[in-house]
């Protein structure tokens, strides 16, 4: 199958080299042609350029697009989108005042979510998530992390990544497969049973969940909610070190109420990324200026909760790679729509758009290692693109927050 788009209004974030994440001024520069051609074929990028360097190219479908932009699609790198049910009860009682600490130390928050989960059958959640999943990649979407986290213990850890693992091989509801990345989050929180022997459920984690995980080939990366009342930091290196036996990279979430030292021992640990960031020392900054870590922020989970943003625009100015997730979740940030945060990261984090458009795209793809495949319109890049409404530029995104600005959505080279 082969589709050619011609007289492209403007063709965003072209690239010839990606191979590593995009820091300080790169950030700045969303490089992009005018009048431009785009030909995809079998799946994928196989040529682009300038109309006036157009040369002929055989191809089944084509498509005159002086109207419109287009850009490859969002990469998310950090959701929870396998869970089972929703949690406006919370939601109510944080109007009504109570924290989102209150909630949890209550037995509310990921607890309650776990008991949820725990009763639901695997087939009930594969479809719920895999509704989400049509959803956001109709959004834009075009490849997602999933962890699991819900669980809390060795059957419901393993039908969480299970259900992550048939939404791989099986893709949206029309069987567009979108490149989804595990991540197993068993120490997201303490069960209560285990809350006076916190021993016993790391031990859980180690020595029962990882190797049934490992063995299923379940899980790309492995996850610590490092938090005050969740896992302190030797905790969490204790538990990224097991993780790492079985070859499960880091990605971790740190510094979201608490600067704890997390950061500088994750990235000390090799973690591919650190994630959440609202609350940062100077130390957390010196830890990731000049290391290969992700810094991941997630603007709705603060839009929601009412935190503090991660200040990004200090990390950028400290060459620090920085990316942007959706965090999608029941109990922080029930919304996977990138545009939204896309919004956010300009209006209440005060990144340019070509800030947050690389973050959103090619720093995101590096944050999943999937540089090689995605982020940027790239000769022999997978061809999963957003195509824009007639819109007047790029800021227009952002800038009409809540619309909807996207024409289609391009998957493996098929619209979906
Ligand atoms: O990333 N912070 C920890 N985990 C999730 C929220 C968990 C929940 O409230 O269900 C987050 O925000
Ligand atoms: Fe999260």
């Amino acid at each position: 199958m082969s589709k050619l788009f011609i007289n492209i209004k403007e063709l965003v974030q072209v690239r010839e080299h990606t191979n590593t994440p995009l820091r300080g001024k790169e950030m700045d520069e969303l490089p992009s042609i005018k009048n431009a051609f785009l030909w995809l074929e079998d799946g994928l990028i196989k040529d682009y350029g300038r109309m006036d360097n157009y040369h002929p190219h055989p191809a089944q479908e084509v498509y005159d697009c002086s109207d419109q932009i287009i850009t490859p699609g969002y990469i998310d790198s950090h959701t929870h989108l396998v869970f089972a049910a929703t949690r406006e009860k919370e939601f109510e009682d944080r109007i009504q005042g109570l924290s989102y600490e209150e909630i949890a130390s209550r037995g509310g928050g990921i607890l309650n979510s776990a008991a949820a989960l725990e009763k639901m059958t695997e087939e009930e959640l594969f479809e719920q998530a895999r509704s989400r999943l049509d959803q956001v990649v109709a959004q834009g979407t075009v490849a997602i992390e999933i962890k699991s986290g819900y669980g809390l213990s060795v059957a419901s850890e393993l039908k969480i990544l299970r259900v992550v693992s048939r939404l791989r091989e099986s893709g949206t509801t029309s069987h567009h497969k979108i490149p989804i990345k595990s991540t197993f989050l068993g120490a997201h929180a303490f069960p209560l049973k285990y809350k006076k022997d916190r021993k016993a459920y790391i031990n859980l984690i180690i020595d029962e969940m990882l190797p049934k995980i490992a063995e299923e080939h379940l899980a790309d990366y492995i996850d610590v909610f490092c938090e005050q009342n969740y896992f302190t930091v030797k905790e969490m290196l204790r538990i990224l070190e097991a993780g790492s036996a079985y070859g499960l990279k880091a990605k971790v979430h740190v510094n979201q109420f608490n600067a704890l030292g997390a950061i500088e021992a994750a990235v000390q640990a090799g973690a591919v990324s650190v994630d959440h960031l609202e609350v940062m020392q100077a130390s957390d900054f010196t830890a990731l200026a000049g290391s290969r870590t992700i810094a991941t922020a997630l603007p709705s989970c603060s839009f929601f909760l009412g935190l503090e943003y991660a200040p990004v625009n200090e990390m950028i100015e400290q060459d620090i790679a920085v990316s942007l997730a959706s965090d999608y979740n029941p109990g922080s940030t029930p919304s996977g729509n990138l545009n939204f945060v896309y919004s956010l990261a300009c209006i209440k984090m005060n990144m340019s758009p070509q800030r947050a458009f690389n973050a959103l795209t090619i720093n995101a793809a590096h944050a999943l290692e999937l540089q090689e495949e995605l982020g940027s319109i790239t000769i022999g890049k997978k061809a999963n693109l957003m195509i824009f409404k007639n819109i007047e530029s790029m800021a227009s995104i952002p800038y009409n927050f809540g619309q909807v600005v996207i024409d289609q959505v391009v998957v493996n080279g098929q619209f979906i």
